[in-house]
């Protein structure tokens, strides 16, 4: 895949402008990273705050050949590209399913794959947020978000020095995923990096529903196995995960 990466200094969201360079033809590998959102959009909807050079603010369009039930093993690619990264500058990351990085049980980054149609077939972006500096988190964030510049006692300055080692290890996983046992062996990149893959208590926040249980593994499709109370086994596709601390 050939990279070419789109700057600007603002944008409503890095998503939404990628969304409409796709609907204008442009290939697979092109990327956006802006120095700030006005508009940045998490998952269910919610706000992903993005002051000027605070993050990094990244959008990639994928136009993957992949099996539609296996779409959804795109978002777990993006984040082992994006541990990995984080792992090259010294970081100890963790993967929380589905899409969160987390640094010291704090969240450093947070991925949105969005699907569309559009004249040259399925595209698919995956945003990224990484957190460069806490400086600017709001309160509410302030307990449960990271930052590079936190987790390390250097700053690394606006986007550009993540931006080779991300794009690099993306090229090389999504290269994986798209080939043959691809997803397969996606899976098992993830298992190596998450401690939320099995045998960790957890909360997860569904659509109408809360349930407990302990992670059991994932689906082909990257589902989440909770193994329940009873025994039994509920799969969770997408919804809200929460470590549970056990009382002490
Ligand atoms: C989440 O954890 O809820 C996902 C957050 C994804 C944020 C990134 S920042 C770059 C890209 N543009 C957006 O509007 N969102 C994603």
């Amino acid at each position: 895949m050939n990279f070419t990466i789109l700057r600007f200094d603002s944008l409503d969201s890095t998503n939404t402008e990628a969304l409409k360079q796709a609907k204008l033809g442009a290939d697979e590998g092109l990327c956006v990273v802006a120095r700030q959102q006005t508009a940045g959009r998490g998952r269910h909807g919610r706000t992903w705050v993005s002051p000027k050079d605070a993050g990094l603010y990244f959008s990639i369009v994928l136009r993957p050949q992949l099996e539609a039930k296996y779409l959804t093993l795109i978002t777990l690619m993006a984040g082992v590209a994006v541990h990995d990264t984080l792992s090259e500058i010294g970081l100890e990351p963790d993967i929380k399913w589905v899409n969160d990085i987390l640094v010291n049980d704090k969240k450093i980054c947070g991925i949105l794959a969005e699907t569309s149609e559009t004249p040259k077939g399925l595209a698919v972006i995956v945003g990224i947020g990484i957190n460069l500096t806490s400086a600017n988190f709001p309160d509410e964030l302030a307990e449960t978000a990271t930052s590079i510049e936190a987790e390390t006692d250097h700053s690394i300055g606006p986007s550009g020095t993540l931006e080779e080692p991300l794009v690099r290890f993306l090229g090389s996983f999504y290269t994986i995923l798209t080939s043959e046992q691809g997803p397969a062996t996606i899976l098992k990149e993830w298992q190596r990096r998450s401690t939320y893959f099995s045998g960790k208590n957890v909360q997860v926040r569904l659509a109408d529903d809360t349930i407990t249980g302990v992670t059991d593994g994932l689906e082909p499709n990257g589902a989440l196995r909770i193994r329940m109370p009873d025994g039994g086994v509920t799969i969770v596709q997408g919804g809200d995960v929460e470590r549970l601390r056990t009382a002490k």
